[in-house]
């Protein structure tokens, strides 16, 4: 991939830039939690996002997105956003970044990526998080503080591109590190990193092909009933909720957002647990606690899908430690703990089944936890 940007670029552009690179994520447990200020699970995974920066020394970003094959040209004011999806999220980056008094002139860039797309897997934090680090690096002296760099790209969802996404997906792009997971309490954004290397088990990760789009899906609305439900119970969020709390204002609450809560509230608590079980190398706990989700999630939350259940459902048959839908939802892959000496069988298995009912294989896709944003060549 870097070849390959490296030549474009020169031919585009004439010259040589900086490379940098940010992963996309896996989230072992703890999904829909961030934006309730909860627990997340996440980790960095060996799919990135990489770019080639220079500065042009004008006041317009030049970008070439080698995956569409598209090219697009935009100044850095508000009034200059452009149409395009895809650069948008650049555009977006480099609005916040300036909005926090952070510097951004013009420049030069032609990017590319590994990480599935609509999979589930974060492919928009990562190019937030590549940029939002490369600005850093490249106008302002790495000042701004990785946190930030996480909140620069939250906010381009926010309010370049529709999607009121909590942190968790920039935070792990941002934040991640090889062979760690990383435990992240999304109120205090205190996080701890947990050394992951399950002895005798595989994670992988099945994708439905399902295509999962979180601008103008029901994303918003599931963060809109949580906030209701807070709202009713005097909170700022669902951090401090608790089971009995929500069975005293059940009749103040539709029942979708009664639900929706009572998934939230679970979901916090398994977060830990399986904290604490990883600590005992007890993955029977973890994976206990990942179906839980993953039927949370689908009956409760209801941001899974036929495909995804089937996927979930194949895994129990095989015996598969721990299975669930992973990221937002309404698509994308399943995340599964499986038993090595059971890998091979669970996956020829899904393959074969998933086909027979939908006309085509799940892709499988094996991830490394790695690291997040950096630099690649000077
Ligand atoms: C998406 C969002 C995250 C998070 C997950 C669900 O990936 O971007 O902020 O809410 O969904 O856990």
């Amino acid at each position: 991939m870097k070849e390959q940007i490296q030549e474009q670029f020169k031919q585009r552009f004439g010259t040589d830039g900086v490379i940098y690179a940010s992963a996309g994520r896996i989230n072992l447990i703890g999904e829909h939690t961030d934006y309730n200020g909860g627990f997340v699970f996440p980790g960095a995974i060996d799919k990135y996002i990489m770019a080639e920066i220079n500065i042009n020394g004008t006041d317009k970003v030049r970008v070439f997105s080698m995956d569409m094959d598209a090219y697009c040209e935009f100044g850095l004011n508000e009034e200059d956003a452009p149409q395009e999806q895809w650069a948008r999220y650049i555009f977006g980056v480099c609005r916040e970044t300036i909005k926090r008094g952070g510097t951004v002139k013009g420049f030069d860039t032609v990017f590319a990526g590994n990480v599935p797309l609509g999979a589930g897997l974060s492919s928009s934090a990562a190019l937030e998080s590549c940029f939002a680090f490369a600005l850093n690096d490249l106008f302002n002296d790495n000042k701004i503080d990785k946190f930030e760099l996480a909140k620069i790209g939250q906010s381009t969802e926010h309010n370049y591109c529709g999607v009121n996404c909590g942190i968790m997906d920039q935070f792990a792009s941002v934040f991640g590190k090889k062979d760690c997971l990383m435990r992240l309490d999304c109120r205090s954004l205190e996080h701890e990193y947990f050394p992951f290397h399950p002895e005798g088990y595989k994670v992988v990760l099945l994708n439905s092909k399902v295509k999962h789009e979180l601008v103008d899906s029901p994303y918003n609305k599931r963060r809109e009933s949580c906030e209701r439900v807070a709202a009713t119970l005097g909170l700022d969020t669902l951090r401090d909720a608790t089971y009995t709390m929500l069975a005293d204002v059940r009749d103040k609450v539709s029942d979708e957002d009664y639900r929706r809560a009572r998934f939230v509230i679970g979901e916090k608590q398994r977060v830990l647990d399986v904290c604490d079980a990883l600590e005992r190398g007890d993955y029977e706990t973890v994976g206990r606690c990942m179906y839980e989700t993953h039927d949370g999630l689908s009956r409760d939350y209801e941001v899974s899908c036929e495909e995804l259940d089937y996927l979930n459902d194949v895994a129990r048959e095989c015996g598969v430690t721990g299975s669930r839908i992973m990221g937002g939802g309404f698509g994308g892959c399943t995340i599964n703990l499986v038993k090595e000496d059971r890998y091979d069988n669970f996956i020829a298995t899904a393959k074969e089944k998933f086909n027979a009912k939908y006309g085509h294989e799940p892709e499988v896709i094996n991830v490394i936890i790695s690291d997040g944003a950096h630099k690649v060549i000077d």
